[in-house]
Protein backbone atom coordinates (compact mmCIF):
# COMPACT_ATOMS: atom_id res chain seq x y z
CA UNK A 1 0.00 0.00 0.00
CA UNK A 2 2.61 2.62 -1.26
CA UNK A 3 -0.34 4.79 -2.83
CA UNK A 4 -4.05 5.06 -1.44
CA UNK A 5 -5.86 6.71 -4.21
CA UNK A 6 -9.04 8.95 -3.23
CA UNK A 7 -12.30 10.56 -5.11
CA UNK A 8 -12.78 14.14 -4.72
CA UNK A 9 -16.22 15.44 -4.31
CA UNK A 10 -16.79 18.80 -5.52
CA UNK A 11 -14.18 21.62 -6.28
CA UNK A 12 -15.46 24.31 -4.61
CA UNK A 13 -14.04 26.68 -1.57
CA UNK A 14 -13.29 23.42 0.69
CA UNK A 15 -12.59 20.73 -2.32
CA UNK A 16 -9.63 23.42 -3.39
CA UNK A 17 -8.46 23.51 0.25
CA UNK A 18 -8.07 19.79 0.46
CA UNK A 19 -5.95 19.95 -2.82
CA UNK A 20 -3.87 22.78 -1.72
CA UNK A 21 -3.16 20.63 1.70
CA UNK A 22 -2.67 17.22 0.39
CA UNK A 23 0.08 19.27 -1.77
CA UNK A 24 1.80 21.47 0.87
CA UNK A 25 1.54 19.06 3.70
CA UNK A 26 2.64 15.93 1.25
CA UNK A 27 6.00 15.13 2.73
CA UNK A 28 4.42 15.24 6.55
CA UNK A 29 1.31 13.00 5.62
CA UNK A 30 3.35 11.02 4.05
CA UNK A 31 5.36 10.65 6.68
CA UNK A 32 2.75 10.08 9.23
CA UNK A 33 0.79 7.28 7.19
CA UNK A 34 3.56 5.58 5.73
CA UNK A 35 2.38 6.10 2.37
CA UNK A 36 1.40 8.73 -0.51
CA UNK A 37 -2.44 9.82 -1.03
CA UNK A 38 -2.90 10.82 -4.25
CA UNK A 39 -6.43 12.36 -6.05
CA UNK A 40 -7.04 10.60 -9.11
CA UNK A 41 -10.44 11.69 -10.24
CA UNK A 42 -12.56 15.05 -9.07
CA UNK A 43 -16.54 15.04 -9.84
CA UNK A 44 -16.98 18.58 -11.04
CA UNK A 45 -20.40 19.94 -12.32
CA UNK A 46 -18.45 21.37 -15.19
CA UNK A 47 -15.20 20.50 -16.44
CA UNK A 48 -14.24 23.49 -18.61
CA UNK A 49 -14.45 25.76 -15.65
CA UNK A 50 -11.09 27.59 -15.14
CA UNK A 51 -9.58 26.76 -11.30
CA UNK A 52 -7.71 28.11 -8.90
CA UNK A 53 -5.64 25.48 -7.78
CA UNK A 54 -2.81 23.73 -9.93
CA UNK A 55 -4.67 20.71 -10.77
CA UNK A 56 -4.19 18.21 -13.70
CA UNK A 57 -7.35 18.74 -15.76
CA UNK A 58 -7.65 14.95 -16.78
CA UNK A 59 -8.61 13.92 -13.12
CA UNK A 60 -12.14 15.85 -13.84
CA UNK A 61 -14.94 14.35 -14.87
CA UNK A 62 -18.97 15.34 -14.42
CA UNK A 63 -19.66 11.87 -14.14
CA UNK A 64 -20.07 10.08 -10.31
CA UNK A 65 -20.18 6.60 -11.88
CA UNK A 66 -15.97 7.00 -12.95
CA UNK A 67 -15.81 7.63 -9.21
CA UNK A 68 -18.45 5.08 -7.54
CA UNK A 69 -17.28 2.84 -10.29
CA UNK A 70 -13.61 2.55 -9.88
CA UNK A 71 -11.65 0.14 -8.38
CA UNK A 72 -8.61 2.06 -7.82
CA UNK A 73 -10.17 4.91 -5.60
CA UNK A 74 -10.57 3.11 -2.00
CA UNK A 75 -11.96 6.86 -0.46
CA UNK A 76 -14.59 8.97 -1.22
CA UNK A 77 -13.97 12.78 0.00
CA UNK A 78 -17.60 14.49 -0.26
CA UNK A 79 -17.16 18.06 0.04
CA UNK A 80 -19.89 19.17 -2.69
CA UNK A 81 -22.81 19.46 -0.39
CA UNK A 82 -26.79 18.37 -1.25
CA UNK A 83 -28.58 16.19 -0.03
CA UNK A 84 -30.63 14.07 -1.70
CA UNK A 85 -28.31 13.05 -4.73
CA UNK A 86 -25.34 13.15 -2.35
CA UNK A 87 -26.97 10.42 -0.05
CA UNK A 88 -27.40 8.17 -3.26
CA UNK A 89 -23.85 8.92 -4.35
CA UNK A 90 -22.59 8.34 -1.07
CA UNK A 91 -24.98 5.11 -0.26
CA UNK A 92 -23.43 3.57 -4.07
CA UNK A 93 -20.00 4.09 -2.98
CA UNK A 94 -20.59 2.72 0.72
CA UNK A 95 -21.75 -0.57 -1.01
CA UNK A 96 -19.00 -0.88 -3.61
CA UNK A 97 -16.78 -0.62 -0.12
CA UNK A 98 -15.54 2.81 -0.75
CA UNK A 99 -14.59 4.55 2.51
CA UNK A 100 -16.01 8.03 2.99
CA UNK A 101 -15.00 11.44 4.65
CA UNK A 102 -17.61 13.95 4.58
CA UNK A 103 -17.71 18.18 4.99
CA UNK A 104 -21.64 17.41 4.57
CA UNK A 105 -23.76 18.61 8.34
CA UNK A 106 -27.41 18.71 6.20
CA UNK A 107 -26.41 15.66 4.85
CA UNK A 108 -25.08 13.86 7.92
CA UNK A 109 -27.79 15.48 10.29
CA UNK A 110 -30.55 13.90 8.19
CA UNK A 111 -28.85 10.74 6.77
CA UNK A 112 -26.01 10.38 9.07
CA UNK A 113 -27.44 7.26 11.32
CA UNK A 114 -28.48 5.28 8.50
CA UNK A 115 -25.34 6.09 6.05
CA UNK A 116 -23.03 5.21 9.39
CA UNK A 117 -24.93 1.39 9.68
CA UNK A 118 -24.25 1.06 6.13
CA UNK A 119 -20.72 1.57 6.18
CA UNK A 120 -20.31 -0.62 9.55
CA UNK A 121 -22.43 -3.25 7.26
CA UNK A 122 -19.79 -2.81 4.49
CA UNK A 123 -16.42 -2.87 6.46
CA UNK A 124 -16.17 0.79 5.73
CA UNK A 125 -15.40 3.94 7.40
CA UNK A 126 -17.62 7.16 7.45
CA UNK A 127 -15.93 10.34 8.95
CA UNK A 128 -17.62 13.57 9.26
CA UNK A 129 -15.24 15.57 11.75
CA UNK A 130 -15.19 19.00 9.34
CA UNK A 131 -19.13 18.64 9.21
CA UNK A 132 -18.95 20.43 12.29
CA UNK A 133 -17.34 23.96 13.71
CA UNK A 134 -14.92 23.50 10.08
CA UNK A 135 -11.10 23.60 11.85
CA UNK A 136 -12.26 22.95 15.40
CA UNK A 137 -11.64 18.67 15.97
CA UNK A 138 -14.71 18.61 17.68
CA UNK A 139 -16.17 15.15 16.93
CA UNK A 140 -12.70 13.36 17.30
CA UNK A 141 -12.80 15.14 21.29
CA UNK A 142 -16.25 13.39 22.00
CA UNK A 143 -15.46 10.37 20.29
CA UNK A 144 -11.85 9.85 21.19
CA UNK A 145 -10.55 12.18 23.80
CA UNK A 146 -13.62 12.50 26.46
CA UNK A 147 -14.34 8.60 25.58
CA UNK A 148 -14.24 7.82 28.94
CA UNK A 149 -16.67 10.52 30.58
CA UNK A 150 -20.18 11.21 30.56
CA UNK A 151 -21.18 14.15 28.72
CA UNK A 152 -23.69 16.40 30.91
CA UNK A 153 -23.81 19.06 28.56
CA UNK A 154 -22.78 21.14 25.18
CA UNK A 155 -22.84 24.43 24.72
CA UNK A 156 -21.97 25.18 21.03
CA UNK A 157 -21.44 28.52 18.72
CA UNK A 158 -21.11 26.66 15.61
CA UNK A 159 -22.24 29.15 13.13
CA UNK A 160 -20.26 31.86 12.15
CA UNK A 161 -22.76 34.03 10.43
CA UNK A 162 -24.88 34.60 13.04
CA UNK A 163 -21.94 34.85 15.64
CA UNK A 164 -20.71 37.38 13.40
CA UNK A 165 -24.16 39.79 13.17
CA UNK A 166 -24.37 39.26 17.10
CA UNK A 167 -20.63 40.35 17.50
CA UNK A 168 -21.38 43.42 15.62
CA UNK A 169 -25.00 44.41 16.87
CA UNK A 170 -23.42 44.07 20.34
CA UNK A 171 -19.63 46.01 20.27
CA UNK A 172 -20.95 49.09 17.51
CA UNK A 173 -24.88 49.23 18.07
CA UNK A 174 -25.29 47.78 14.47
CA UNK A 175 -28.84 47.07 12.87
CA UNK A 176 -29.85 43.50 12.28
CA UNK A 177 -30.11 44.18 8.35
CA UNK A 178 -26.83 46.73 7.92
CA UNK A 179 -24.47 43.64 9.73
CA UNK A 180 -26.05 40.84 7.41
CA UNK A 181 -25.57 42.78 4.51
CA UNK A 182 -21.46 43.37 5.33
CA UNK A 183 -21.51 39.89 6.09
CA UNK A 184 -22.33 39.12 2.60
CA UNK A 185 -20.18 41.44 1.79
CA UNK A 186 -17.27 39.98 3.19
CA UNK A 187 -18.23 36.52 2.17
CA UNK A 188 -19.37 35.28 5.70
CA UNK A 189 -22.83 34.89 5.25
CA UNK A 190 -24.64 32.90 2.20
CA UNK A 191 -26.78 35.08 -0.58
CA UNK A 192 -29.63 33.26 1.26
CA UNK A 193 -28.66 33.98 4.27
CA UNK A 194 -31.95 31.70 5.94
CA UNK A 195 -30.25 28.60 7.45
CA UNK A 196 -27.73 30.60 9.10
CA UNK A 197 -29.57 33.64 10.92
CA UNK A 198 -33.08 30.83 11.51
CA UNK A 199 -30.97 28.84 13.34
CA UNK A 200 -30.97 25.66 11.07
CA UNK A 201 -27.59 25.54 10.19
CA UNK A 202 -26.76 25.14 13.78
CA UNK A 203 -29.60 22.66 14.89
CA UNK A 204 -27.75 19.93 12.26
CA UNK A 205 -24.26 20.47 13.85
CA UNK A 206 -26.08 20.34 17.40
CA UNK A 207 -27.76 17.00 16.75
CA UNK A 208 -25.02 15.49 15.34
CA UNK A 209 -22.94 16.32 18.76
CA UNK A 210 -25.90 15.06 20.81
CA UNK A 211 -25.86 12.09 19.28
CA UNK A 212 -22.39 11.72 19.85
CA UNK A 213 -22.04 12.99 23.24
CA UNK A 214 -25.49 11.12 24.59
CA UNK A 215 -25.15 8.03 22.53
CA UNK A 216 -28.73 8.20 21.44
CA UNK A 217 -30.54 8.77 18.02
CA UNK A 218 -32.22 11.88 18.16
CA UNK A 219 -33.55 13.77 15.15
CA UNK A 220 -33.06 17.03 13.07
CA UNK A 221 -37.35 17.81 14.65
CA UNK A 222 -36.06 16.97 18.13
CA UNK A 223 -33.91 20.27 18.03
CA UNK A 224 -36.02 23.08 19.33
CA UNK A 225 -34.96 25.75 17.05
CA UNK A 226 -35.11 29.92 17.23
CA UNK A 227 -33.17 32.31 15.15
CA UNK A 228 -31.84 35.75 15.41
CA UNK A 229 -34.01 38.04 13.30
CA UNK A 230 -36.47 39.17 15.94
CA UNK A 231 -32.98 39.98 18.02
CA UNK A 232 -32.57 44.28 18.74
CA UNK A 233 -30.84 46.69 20.05
CA UNK A 234 -33.18 47.62 22.99
CA UNK A 235 -32.72 43.72 23.71
CA UNK A 236 -28.90 44.08 23.97
CA UNK A 237 -28.89 46.82 25.78
CA UNK A 238 -31.02 45.78 28.35
CA UNK A 239 -29.17 42.21 28.64
CA UNK A 240 -25.82 44.80 28.68
CA UNK A 241 -27.14 46.66 31.74
CA UNK A 242 -28.14 43.12 33.68
CA UNK A 243 -24.18 41.92 33.29
CA UNK A 244 -25.33 39.68 29.85
CA UNK A 245 -24.18 39.84 26.44
CA UNK A 246 -26.92 38.03 23.58
CA UNK A 247 -25.81 35.10 21.82
CA UNK A 248 -27.28 32.28 19.37
CA UNK A 249 -25.81 29.05 20.79
CA UNK A 250 -27.15 25.46 20.58
CA UNK A 251 -27.47 23.43 23.82
CA UNK A 252 -27.77 19.69 24.37
CA UNK A 253 -28.55 18.59 27.70
CA UNK A 254 -29.29 15.10 29.59
CA UNK A 255 -30.56 14.12 32.88
CA UNK A 256 -32.05 11.13 34.06
CA UNK A 257 -31.22 9.97 30.08
CA UNK A 258 -33.78 12.13 28.85
CA UNK A 259 -32.14 14.63 26.15
CA UNK A 260 -32.90 18.20 25.47
CA UNK A 261 -31.34 20.29 22.45
CA UNK A 262 -32.20 23.59 21.21
CA UNK A 263 -30.58 26.66 19.29
CA UNK A 264 -31.53 30.19 20.09
CA UNK A 265 -30.53 33.57 21.35
CA UNK A 266 -29.72 33.28 25.03
CA UNK A 267 -28.61 35.68 27.31
CA UNK A 268 -24.95 34.57 28.74
CA UNK A 269 -23.26 36.03 31.37
CA UNK A 270 -20.56 38.88 30.28
CA UNK A 271 -17.58 36.09 32.16
CA UNK A 272 -18.94 33.31 30.34
CA UNK A 273 -15.66 31.48 28.31
CA UNK A 274 -18.32 31.98 25.49
CA UNK A 275 -18.89 35.52 25.71
CA UNK A 276 -15.49 35.67 24.13
CA UNK A 277 -15.84 33.74 21.40
CA UNK A 278 -16.61 36.50 18.70
CA UNK A 279 -16.93 37.40 14.99
CA UNK A 280 -17.53 34.53 12.70
CA UNK A 281 -15.39 32.30 15.40
CA UNK A 282 -17.01 28.95 16.35
CA UNK A 283 -16.25 27.07 20.06
CA UNK A 284 -17.81 24.32 21.91
CA UNK A 285 -18.00 24.17 25.43
CA UNK A 286 -18.45 20.64 26.67
CA UNK A 287 -19.45 20.06 30.30
CA UNK A 288 -18.62 16.09 31.24
CA UNK A 289 -19.07 14.74 34.79
CA UNK A 290 -15.24 13.66 35.49
CA UNK A 291 -13.48 16.40 33.42
CA UNK A 292 -15.96 19.26 34.70
CA UNK A 293 -15.92 22.60 31.67
CA UNK A 294 -13.51 22.41 28.65
CA UNK A 295 -14.00 24.55 25.49
CA UNK A 296 -12.74 24.12 21.80
CA UNK A 297 -11.95 27.36 19.95
CA UNK A 298 -11.08 28.09 16.66
CA UNK A 299 -12.61 28.65 12.76
CA UNK A 300 -15.95 27.14 11.99
CA UNK A 301 -15.58 27.64 7.78
CA UNK A 302 -13.06 28.36 5.64
CA UNK A 303 -11.28 26.76 3.02
CA UNK A 304 -8.13 25.84 4.72
CA UNK A 305 -9.53 25.20 8.53
CA UNK A 306 -12.33 22.89 7.13
CA UNK A 307 -9.75 20.93 4.64
CA UNK A 308 -7.71 20.16 7.52
CA UNK A 309 -10.29 18.56 9.13
CA UNK A 310 -10.97 16.80 6.12
CA UNK A 311 -7.65 15.74 5.52
CA UNK A 312 -7.00 14.50 8.69
CA UNK A 313 -10.35 12.04 8.85
CA UNK A 314 -8.88 11.25 5.40
CA UNK A 315 -5.75 10.21 6.98
CA UNK A 316 -7.46 8.41 9.99
CA UNK A 317 -9.47 6.45 7.40
CA UNK A 318 -5.93 5.51 5.92
CA UNK A 319 -4.70 4.30 9.19
CA UNK A 320 -7.52 2.13 9.75
CA UNK A 321 -7.36 0.13 6.55
CA UNK A 322 -3.63 -0.27 7.47
CA UNK A 323 -4.98 -1.46 10.63
CA UNK A 324 -7.53 -3.90 9.56
CA UNK A 325 -10.25 -1.87 11.56
CA UNK A 326 -12.02 0.02 9.26
CA UNK A 327 -15.76 0.03 9.78
CA UNK A 328 -15.64 0.30 13.57
CA UNK A 329 -16.20 3.92 13.87
CA UNK A 330 -19.81 3.82 14.24
CA UNK A 331 -20.84 2.98 17.79
CA UNK A 332 -24.75 1.98 17.87
CA UNK A 333 -26.72 4.18 20.09
CA UNK A 334 -26.37 2.84 23.61
CA UNK A 335 -29.64 4.57 24.86
CA UNK A 336 -33.34 4.91 23.93
CA UNK A 337 -34.01 8.43 22.22
CA UNK A 338 -36.12 10.25 25.26
CA UNK A 339 -36.65 13.57 25.48
CA UNK A 340 -37.14 16.00 28.25
CA UNK A 341 -40.74 17.15 28.91
CA UNK A 342 -41.56 20.58 29.43
CA UNK A 343 -41.66 19.99 33.31
CA UNK A 344 -38.30 18.67 33.17
CA UNK A 345 -36.77 21.52 31.29
CA UNK A 346 -34.84 24.32 33.47
CA UNK A 347 -33.74 27.45 33.39
CA UNK A 348 -33.90 31.20 33.73
CA UNK A 349 -35.57 33.43 31.51
CA UNK A 350 -35.24 36.84 30.43
CA UNK A 351 -38.74 38.35 29.95
CA UNK A 352 -39.49 41.94 28.73
CA UNK A 353 -43.15 43.32 29.07
CA UNK A 354 -45.12 46.47 27.67
CA UNK A 355 -47.70 47.57 30.63
CA UNK A 356 -49.81 50.38 31.21
CA UNK A 357 -47.91 52.33 33.86
CA UNK A 358 -51.26 52.46 36.42
CA UNK A 359 -51.50 51.89 40.41
CA UNK A 360 -51.58 48.21 40.71
CA UNK A 361 -50.10 46.51 37.06
CA UNK A 362 -47.42 46.26 38.82
CA UNK A 363 -48.66 43.85 41.18
CA UNK A 364 -51.06 42.21 39.07
CA UNK A 365 -47.73 40.93 37.36
CA UNK A 366 -46.20 39.58 40.10
CA UNK A 367 -49.26 37.79 41.04
CA UNK A 368 -49.25 36.00 37.94
CA UNK A 369 -45.88 35.27 38.45
CA UNK A 370 -46.30 34.31 42.07
CA UNK A 371 -49.23 32.01 41.15
CA UNK A 372 -47.12 29.79 38.98
CA UNK A 373 -44.46 29.78 41.78
CA UNK A 374 -41.99 31.92 39.88
CA UNK A 375 -39.60 34.15 41.73
CA UNK A 376 -37.03 36.73 40.34
CA UNK A 377 -33.17 37.38 40.60
CA UNK A 378 -33.75 40.94 39.15
CA UNK A 379 -36.65 43.00 38.66
CA UNK A 380 -36.72 46.76 36.70
CA UNK A 381 -39.27 48.90 35.36
CA UNK A 382 -38.89 51.79 33.36
CA UNK A 383 -40.97 54.46 31.84
CA UNK A 384 -41.70 54.00 27.81
CA UNK A 385 -41.57 56.38 24.89
CA UNK A 386 -45.18 55.91 25.06
CA UNK A 387 -47.04 58.37 27.82
CA UNK A 388 -49.03 56.62 29.82
CA UNK A 389 -47.26 52.81 29.69
CA UNK A 390 -43.46 51.28 31.05
CA UNK A 391 -41.70 48.45 30.17
CA UNK A 392 -41.04 45.98 32.95
CA UNK A 393 -37.63 43.87 32.77
CA UNK A 394 -37.38 40.66 34.66
CA UNK A 395 -34.65 37.60 34.98
CA UNK A 396 -36.54 34.68 37.38
CA UNK A 397 -35.09 32.00 38.67
CA UNK A 398 -34.64 28.88 37.45
CA UNK A 399 -38.35 28.03 36.59
CA UNK A 400 -39.58 24.53 33.88
CA UNK A 401 -40.40 25.70 30.79
CA UNK A 402 -44.16 24.84 31.98
CA UNK A 403 -44.24 27.26 34.72
CA UNK A 404 -42.81 29.81 31.99
CA UNK A 405 -45.21 28.82 29.10
CA UNK A 406 -48.12 29.42 31.77
CA UNK A 407 -46.97 32.38 33.19
CA UNK A 408 -46.72 33.82 29.73
CA UNK A 409 -50.40 32.85 28.75
CA UNK A 410 -51.29 34.35 31.78
CA UNK A 411 -49.42 37.49 31.29
CA UNK A 412 -50.65 38.03 27.83
CA UNK A 413 -54.21 37.64 29.29
CA UNK A 414 -54.25 40.72 31.64
CA UNK A 415 -55.41 43.47 30.29
CA UNK A 416 -52.64 45.99 31.95
CA UNK A 417 -50.06 43.95 29.99
CA UNK A 418 -49.92 45.66 26.42
CA UNK A 419 -47.34 42.89 24.74
CA UNK A 420 -44.83 40.35 25.52
CA UNK A 421 -42.09 42.57 23.63
CA UNK A 422 -39.29 39.75 23.82
CA UNK A 423 -37.90 36.75 25.82
CA UNK A 424 -34.68 34.86 25.99
CA UNK A 425 -33.30 32.36 27.90
CA UNK A 426 -30.60 33.19 30.81
CA UNK A 427 -27.64 30.51 31.36
CA UNK A 428 -26.07 29.92 34.78
CA UNK A 429 -27.41 29.00 37.69
CA UNK A 430 -27.96 32.29 39.38
N1 LIG B 1 -22.66 28.81 7.19
C1 LIG B 1 -21.87 28.27 8.26
C2 LIG B 1 -21.57 29.35 9.28
C3 LIG B 1 -20.56 27.69 7.83
O1 LIG B 1 -21.91 30.51 9.10
O2 LIG B 1 -20.98 29.00 10.29
C4 LIG B 1 -20.65 26.29 7.33
O3 LIG B 1 -21.13 25.41 8.28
Amino acid sequence: MDTVKIGLCGLGTVGTGVVKVLKDHKARIRHMLGCNVEIVKVLVNNVDKPRDVVIDMNWLTADPDELVNDEEIEVIVEVMGGIEGTNQLLERALKNKKHIVTANKDLMALYGQKLLRLAKENHCDILYDASIAGGIPIVRTLADGLASDHIEKIMGIVNGTTNYIMTKMTQEGLAFDDVLKEAQRLGFAEADPSADVDGLDAARKMVLLANLAFKMELNLDDVTVKGIRQVNQEDINFAKSLGYIIKLIGIASINDYKAEVTVEPILLPKDHPLSLVNNEFNAVFVHGEAVGETMFYGPGAGSLPTATAVVSDLMEVIRNIRLGISGHSYISPQFERKLKVDAEKFSRHFIRLAVEDQAGAFQEITNVFSDHDVSFAKILQLPAEKKGRAEIVMITHQISQEQLLKSLQALKDLTVVERLISHYRVDGEE
